[in-house]
């Protein structure tokens, strides 16, 4: 009797459990993303993707670099189907090692404007931030401050701050210039910007705004989204610093200021490319595109959606106005060009 009443209550609770599977996710449908961010809303969104479609993702986090490696490791054996990475240079990348497969969707190229996505459609941006001028607003006056060009003039002699050449956003920026300036004047402007360095590249985006507020440089390039996150950071020097610098988009009456994407692309061997075309397509939709945007502080690429209080407190800008593949597509030759002139 008891050992009857014990086979019944496993076979309810089996069946409990299979119910509640069957209502998550019907046929068991998931896709595996490899993906450089980790943003806590992201989550809230990839449930709400599941709740809408039923295909559950699983999220692997990573470098880079680190992903990329690993699904050239993985080859056809490989468990992702997209692939999210913050930088465009880095995807075109991905695209080259033949790690990525062109995708055709209406809905993608109707919400993302055709400079932010590869040409070939083998990745799509999905948040974008500017590459700027950040100054200390006691030693610089906006009014001196116009282009990336103008602080190679002696004046700047010794108060620029930038990372290392080895990055990528100074590479993608770099490549930028190679094609709005041409090789002659983007090498001239390197150089110039090296000569007026204060101080050997070191440090990451944040490092240069706090030498600035540290009263070692006086304009650092750098991306947007750090003074958001400074801004939002538990470091109270971290908090001063973004409260304390001016922010300064350069080239509005030129050539744009230099932007960059994050970006996704569906994997060559995904074992599920509908699903994964439909998970980007809802990244890139009004719905997501506000929160996907703001959990670091971007501009959404869709540009039916607002962007961060913020963004909006900067004011509208003007990019440069070029198809991000070129980043990836020069970012070799940018590469050349600053070690030869001495950018470390
Ligand atoms: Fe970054």
């Amino acid at each position: 009797m008891n050992k009857l009443l014990l086979s019944l209550s496993v076979g309810m609770i089996v069946l409990m459990l299979s119910a509640c599977t069957f209502g998550v996710n019907p046929d068991g449908e998931s896709i595996t993303v490899f993906s450089e961010r980790h943003y806590d809303t992201d989550q809230i969104l990839f449930d709400l993707f599941e709740q809408q479609t039923g295909i559950r993702v699983n999220v692997i986090d990573g470098g880079a670099d680190e992903l990329i490696n690993r699904l050239e490791n993985e080859s056809e054996d490989t468990s992702a189907d997209v692939l999210i990475i913050a930088d465009a240079g880095r995807l075109h990348r991905a695209k080259t090692k033949d790690l990525l497969q062109p995708v055709e969707s209406d809905t993608l190229f109707e919400n993302i404007p055709s400079n932010y996505r590869d040409a070939d459609n083998y990745w799509f941006g999905l948040t974008k931030r500017a590459r700027v001028l950040v100054y200390h607003p006691d030693r610089v006056d906006p009014s001196e401050l116009s282009t990336y060009e103008a602080l190679t003039e002696p004046e700047w002699e010794g108060r620029v701050v930038t990372r290392t050449s080895t990055n990528i956003y100074n590479q993608s920026l770099m490549a930028s210039f190679i094609e709005i300036m041409g090789e002659e004047d983007a090498r001239a402007w390197a150089e110039g910007i090296t000569a007026n360095f204060a101080r050997t590249p070191a440090g990451n985006d944040r490092d240069q705004s706090k030498f600035v507020v540290e009263g070692g440089a006086d304009v650092a390039i750098m991306n947007t989204y750090y003074i958001g996150r400074m801004m939002n950071s538990s470091d109270p020097f971290e908090q001063e610093v973004a409260e304390t610098v001016g922010v300064f988009f350069p080239n509005q009456d030129t050539t744009g200021t230099h932007v960059n994407v994050s970006a996704a692309g569906v994997t060559k061997h995904s074992d599920n490319v509908e699903a994964a075309v439909q998970f980007i397509e809802f990244l890139s939709g009004e719905e997501a595109q506000e929160s996907f945007a703001n959990a670091n502080y971007e501009y959404p690429v869709n540009e039916n959606v607002e962007m961060h209080d913020l963004l909006k407190s900067w004011g509208e800008f003007k990019a440069q106005d070029i198809n991000l593949s070129v980043l990836g597509e020069n970012s070799y030759q940018a590469t050349i060009i600053m070690d030869e002139v001495g950018w470390e």
